[in-house]
């Protein structure tokens, strides 16, 4: 009778511990993809330029928000996994502390018959009763398990409640105000920890529409100048103006020197450049258009597909291709001011000229920011300004700048010597 009732609750205690613990397994399997999701979309989000890029464009809420979908369903996935494992828990210990009974009240029986029930008998069923507490206690250990699996819950609040830190307003694109024109006077510009001023005596004004080349060579401040227009650093000392007000107020389009890689569908690489408004695939089909990225869709066979490599099935681009696409998402927020900081750096000479007097054009209506350090093209903008060193070391148009023969002259008569 004892062997026969210990060998059932063996052989259910087992097999009801291994068909939890496959499911649970597989659960984690699948587990698996959407974590890496998770963790992509969690690790973008520490990203500076990506951080940047989706504060300029107000998009930091789709990305977390993204974020939170999957971590919700990774929750919910793991919450039933974890309800499943108490439930078995449960039989599990109701059949051990049900056998324990069984074999008890089996003995007592026995030792009644032959009268040999004793404080030691006693003790012995206090120690069983003892010992089957135990086994229920043993329920508690999934419960433990939930317990660490909502601490989970902490980190997704601190995202979803995190605020944004920059000075710049969180509604800016759903501002109807215009920026423009913006003024900057006598700005000086360090870096936190820094004793050295990175931009001096700044003093410039971007009206609307106009076209303006920003030229110098590497560490010159052409970056951070930009970065202080957009409203991501203040001036250490100067001001600037965006039309009357001291923020930034309205709608900016920037790609930055670094394309920034949305491992998402070729669509939400777009339509992130304005994700406030529902997707609009005819909009994005001729971003795709203006930036030569057609044959691109057509070799992808549609919008859906997925960039990067992060997921079976998705496909990388060229440092070239991503820096396109870049500009296509600039293009795709209907921006009053759109800056390009050295956006063609992996796409070869000739398609840079063709690219940036293309945008030129499309930019027509707009105030536009180009910077390079290849001035081919730069003849065709209304406003250039060298820096040096941190300063403006001059400004004019082509022209202007080539009959003044300083730094501007001299760069051009060299580039045009390599290009003749
Ligand atoms: N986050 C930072 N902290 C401290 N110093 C910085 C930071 N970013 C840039 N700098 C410094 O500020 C100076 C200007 O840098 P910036 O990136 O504005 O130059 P740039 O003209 O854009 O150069 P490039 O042509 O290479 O892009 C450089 O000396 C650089 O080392
Ligand atoms: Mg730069």
């Amino acid at each position: 009778m004892v062997t026969f009732v210990v060998t059932l609750m063996i052989v259910t205690t087992l097999s009801i511990r291994l068909f939890t613990e496959i499911k649970v397994r597989r659960t984690g399997r699948e587990l698996t993809f959407d974590g890496r999701m998770g963790d992509y979309l969690a690790n973008t989000l520490e990203e500076p330029n990506a951080i940047r890029e989706l504060r300029i464009y107000n998009s930091t809420s789709y990305f977390t928000n993204l974020w939170a979908m999957i971590m919700k369903k990774q929750h919910n996935k793991r919450f039933s996994a974890r309800k499943f494992e108490i439930k078995t828990g449960m039989v599990v210990a109701m059949v051990q502390t049900s056998a324990i009974f069984v074999v008890l009240v089996y003995l007592l029986n026995k030792m009644g018959e032959s009268n040999t029930v004793t404080i030691g008998t006693i003790s012995v069923l206090f120690l069983a009763l003892l010992s089957s507490g135990g086994k229920i206690m043993s329920l508690t250990w999934p419960l433990s398990k939930l317990y660490i699996s909502s601490s989970k819950l902490y980190d997704l609040n601190e995202v979803l409640t995190y605020k944004n830190r920059d000075f710049r307003k969180n509604n800016i694109n759903n501002s109807t105000d215009s920026m423009l024109p913006i003024t900057v006077s006598n700005v000086y510009f360090k870096y936190a920890k820094s004793n050295k001023n990175v931009l001096s005596n700044i003093n410039m004004a971007i009206k609307p529409g106009e076209k303006i080349a920003i030229v110098g060579e590497n560490g010159a401040g052409k970056s951070t100048l930009i970065k202080m227009l957009l409203g991501q650093y203040r001036p250490s000392s100067g001001t600037i103006c965006w039309k009357d007000s001291p923020e930034p107020n309205g709608k900016v389009s920037v790609v930055f020197q670094n394309a920034v890689k949305f491992e998402l569908t070729l669509r939400e690489n777009i339509f992130l450049g304005d994700a406030h408004a529902p997707s609009d695939d005819a909009k994005i089909l001729k971003v795709l258009e203006q930036c030569e990225l057609i044959d691109l869709l057509h070799e992808l066979g549609g919008l859906d597909v997925k960039l990067g490599q992060l997921v079976e099935g998705s496909r990388q681009l060229s440092g070239g291709q991503w820096q396109k696409l870049a500009i296509a998402r600039a293009l795709y927020n209907d921006a009053e001011l759109i800056v390009f900081d050295e956006p063609t750096s992996a796409i070869d000479p000739n398609a840079e000229m063709e690219i940036y007097t293309k945008l030129l054009e499309i930019c027509q209506d707009k105030a536009a920011i180009f910077i390079s350090h290849r001035l081919g093209w730069a003849k065709n903008v209304d406003t250039i300004y060298v820096m040096s060193n941190g300063e403006i070391a001059e400004v004019g148009d082509h022209q202007d700048l080539v009959h003044h023969k300083g730094i501007y002259a001299s760069m051009y008569a060299l580039q045009s010597s390599w290009y003749k």
